[in-house]
């Protein structure tokens, strides 16, 4: 028998979808434990309805390998219909087959590990800008800040705007961040609505950047710069309207993400005062003297590790979205055409079999000794897997070791008692009362 006929006997996954409408997108959007809730109640792989759509949620290493190397065969890439009008039609991350390949070849120069070195000193001049800063602050609600910082990393070294996070942009940017997971009700009172207005206000910003940069020599080694540069294999540029809708992408992917990682850090470190300790005897080591090299970062191998477990225990994504193009059957279910599948992150890294304890925060399973991450394909994906890999990865390991780094040679940090730890989930992990420190 086919995949296909006999895919046709089985059953649906089993699951409940919800309300007429809005199916169970509320509970998905404002409940962190939703996921964990639906696994104890119907195992690895159950159906919902999330975003307007039907959806099955497929778990663990199996499933991700599954969908990872079956993209454009059984599955594509999709976003909430809210997500997919926000980012633009033109951006690499609504793109799927051939279109999206060439593209994505095309992005990744602003990624290389020249480029990348490249970005090195920027980016340590601005984490010590930031930490002074904080020095001087004793307490402070360190969530707000972290995510000025990882936006003026971000700006800096994408478009060579300096202390973006005092500007229009900055603001523009959270409004729009707020409308990207939503229903897409466009009125002026919506998130959504909101964040489409601030939308074509970005835009416009980011186009009189792009212009004046065009009519200057293109000597700036930000991503702009090789992006400006780059051919697609017919030897195009990228248009105007294109390049916008790319930057938008980069600034986005780069600082949410990035904002839930080092927050997760400071937070871990401040429970974990044993971890903390090595983490600075190593840097000690070290005895790093300004700038940091790459050889340096390279030696860095247990704050690695200490990463590393930071982006298992809270993975500042929670999954990734598909949209079945042809039925397919996976451990005994039927997942129908043109059904939406979901793989998850955070409960893939709760696999007992590869990371027992999981709740535990251990960085030992990450050492040589141990590399839990390789015990199993797929069984570790904070930056997903296959054709959609996180483009930015390398990007986002050497932002958060560049912060880490500085960081722990120049302070220590406590938490603020009374205040609410809970995580709210969407669209990246972050402490309900935003991480109240005093630092010293
Ligand atoms: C700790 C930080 C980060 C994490 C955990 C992360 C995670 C992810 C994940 C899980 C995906 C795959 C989504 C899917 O399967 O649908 C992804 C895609 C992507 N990421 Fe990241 N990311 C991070 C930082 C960054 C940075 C710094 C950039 C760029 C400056 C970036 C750019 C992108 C892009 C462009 C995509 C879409 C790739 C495509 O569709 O081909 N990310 N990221």
């Amino acid at each position: 028998m086919t995949q296909l006929q006999n895919a046709k006997l089985l059953p649906l996954p089993p699951g409940d979808i919800g309300l007429p409408l809005i199916g169970e997108t509320l509970n998905f959007l404002f409940d962190p434990d939703f996921a964990k809730k639906k696994v104890r109640k119907y195992g690895q792989v159950y159906k919902t309805n999330i975003f307007g759509n039907n959806t099955v949620t497929m778990i663990g290493a199996e499933a991700n390998q599954f969908l990872f190397l079956n993209e454009n065969k059984y599955v594509v890439s999709t976003w909430p219909k809210s997500t997919r009008i926000l980012l633009g039609q033109l951006s690499l991350a609504v793109k799927n087959g051939n279109f999206h390949t060439s593209r994505r070849k095309l992005l990744a120069q602003a990624f290389q590990p020249r480029a990348l070195s490249n970005y090195i000193p920027k980016m340590v001049d601005i984490t010590q800008q930031y930490v002074e800063k904080w020095l001087q602050t004793k307490e402070l609600t360190w969530y707000p800040e972290l995510r000025n910082y990882t936006f003026d990393v971000a700006c800096s070294l994408l478009i060579s705007i300096e202390n973006a996070s005092e500007t229009k942009l900055a603001s523009y940017f959270e409004t729009w961040c707020k409308g990207l997971f939503t229903l897409p009700i466009n009125l002026p009172w919506t998130n959504f609505g909101k964040a489409l207005e601030c939308r074509q206000k970005m835009l416009q910003e980011i186009e009189t950047i792009i212009i004046n940069r065009q009519q200057q020599p293109n000597h700036k080694n930000d991503a702009l710069g090789i992006l400006l540069d780059a051919k697609d294999e017919e030897g195009n540029s990228l248009s105007l309207e294109e390049l916008k809708d790319q930057i938008l992408l980069l600034l986005f992917a780069g600082h949410e993400t990035l904002t839930s990682a080092i927050s997760s850090f400071v937070l871990l470190m401040a429970q974990h005062p044993d971890i903390f300790k090595k983490v600075k005897k190593e840097q000690e080591k070290l005895n790093i003297s300004e700038p940091i090299t790459p050889e340096q970062l390279k030696e860095m191998t247990y704050l690695e590790q200490v990463l590393k477990e930071v982006l298992r225990l809270i993975p500042p994504v929670g999954g990734g979205l598909r949209k079945v193009i042809q039925e397919f059957d996976f451990q005994g279910y039927r997942i129908p055409k043109d059904w939406t599948v979901q793989y998850q992150i955070a409960q893939t890294h709760q696999e007992t079999d590869t990371f027992p304890d999981y709740n535990t925060f251990d960085p030992e399973r990450f050492s040589p000794e141990n590399m839990a991450d390789k015990q199993k394909n797929f069984c570790y994906i904070p930056f997903g897997g296959g054709l959609r890999e996180c483009l930015g990865k390398e990007f986002a390991r050497l932002e958060m070791k560049i912060f880490a780094s500085v960081l722990v040679r120049n302070c220590h940090w406590q938490l603020l008692p009374d205040q609410n730890l809970e995580m709210i989930t969407i669209p990246s992990p972050r402490p309900r009362d935003g991480l109240k420190v005093k630092i010293v």
